[in-house]
């Protein structure tokens, strides 16, 4: 993204000099709707997201402008004054999450405007959500909050703003990027490790099928409701807690969608701790088996792929790819995909052509590079 475009439109509607912030989206390499079962995520920023620039305005209320959406709003920093445009409520909702920890949240201007493509499964959403805390963070708190607060009030943005029961992952991510380093969390106990990623010999690209179902009953919600009830069947806190006996133990008494569910996350737990010991020995081939299994646990128990991500998880397995599976929390967007080099000339255009072929439209493709987190640019 171009600072001087953001600098020209802020300047287009606002007076003084700014500051620059940017955060990025996320990759998750592994552990999918891991994250509010208290088990593992092994993600890594990137390098598309969000930059603002921002400059305390000596009022009582936030002029945003969305360069993206050629939209200028206003709103109060109190609790009744929740703006009525979407992407607004993601910065009215950090102001107000920021406040609640103790910041003396003030009124600011702000021109912001993002890469991250919409709805892929990259999290967009959290790449906003860091950007505004990390920027009301440097420009109002007298006693900083720390990273893992900022993270948590994007995440709590989400919650009572947006309304999705998010984990932690997407804010962790944005926050805590480190350049060319995927990120081990432990989402009970909050300790992670940076784990460098280079494979020898392979690539990580993203396929976004630039299919989004947009679904009515708040199925991410429902997911983590399903894994709440059999966790309390079980009697553990999460499931990260919970083994496959346990559920064999409870199948009686949990509805059989719950089982699958609850089925998919006990087994994802393993499968990030796999790939961490295959990375470390270097064994891209066991990293790519696990993701393809995550793949069609989420397709075919947790219920979270669709019919195009099935689709190209198929081409990737046709094609020869080391390992391939939807990303994020699903219902379209992108598959990651791991693939020797010798043979993403011929994945990329085959997953094109067929796709094509099928849906009318070709997939985009995006290499991943992998990059920092949350920061002020100037
Ligand atoms: C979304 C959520 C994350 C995580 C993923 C699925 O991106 O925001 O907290 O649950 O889905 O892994």
């Amino acid at each position: 993204m171009d600072i001087n475009l953001i600098k020209k439109a802020f300047a287009d509607h606002f007076e003084g000099k700014c500051g620059v912030y940017a955060s990025p989206g996320r990759i998750n390499l592994i552990g999918e709707h891991t994250d509010y079962n208290g088990g593992f995520v092994f993600p890594g920023a990137v390098d598309c997201g969000i930059m603002a620039a921002i400059l305390p305005n000596g009022l009582d209320k936030v002029r945003a402008y969305s360069i993206d959406m050629d939209e200028l709003v206003e709103f109060g920093l109190n609790e009744e004054d929740v703006p009525e445009q979407g992407w607004a409520k993601y910065i009215f909702g950090v102001c107000r999450e920021m406040a609640k920890l103790g910041v003396e949240v003030k009124g600011f201007d702000c021109a912001f405007a993002g890469d991250v493509p919409l709805g892929a499964g990259m999290s967009s959403s959290a790449a906003l959500e860091s950007t505004f805390a990390y920027a009301v963070n440097d420009m109002f708190a007298d006693n900083k909050i720390d990273k893992f607060a900022l993270a948590k009030v994007g995440q709590m943005t989400e919650h009572h703003y947006v309304g999705v029961n998010c984990g932690i992952m997407d804010q962790f991510a944005s926050v805590f990027g480190k350049k060319g380093n995927l990120m081990r969390l432990d989402c009970r106990s909050m300790e992670f490790e940076y784990f460098p990623f280079d494979p020898q010999g392979y690539k990580l690209l993203l396929v976004n099928s630039v299919v989004k179902h947009e679904l009515v009953d708040s199925p991410y919600n429902k997911r983590r409701e399903s894994c709440e009830r059999v966790a309390k069947a079980i009697g553990v806190e999460t499931l990260r807690d919970a083994e496959y006996e346990d559920l064999e133990r409870v199948k009686d008494v949990v509805s059989e969608e719950d089982y699958k569910r609850a089925k998919y996350v006990i087994g994802e737990k393993q499968r990030v701790l796999d790939v961490c010991d295959a990375l470390v020995k270097g064994d891209y081939e066991t990293v790519g088996q696990r993701m393809y299994q995550t793949h069609w646990g989420m397709s075919k128990d947790y219920e979270v792929s669709c019919e195009e991500l099935d689709y190209l998880a198929t081409i990737a397995e046709e094609c020869g790819v080391a390992g391939a599976r939807i990303m994020g929390g699903g219902f379209g967007g992108c598959t990651i995909n791991l693939v020797k080099e010798e043979l993403y000339d011929n994945f990329v255009a085959t997953a094109k052509e067929k796709f094509a072929a099928k849906y009318g439209h070709e997939p985009k493709i995006y290499d991943v590079v992998i990059s920092d987190g949350a920061r002020r640019l100037e």
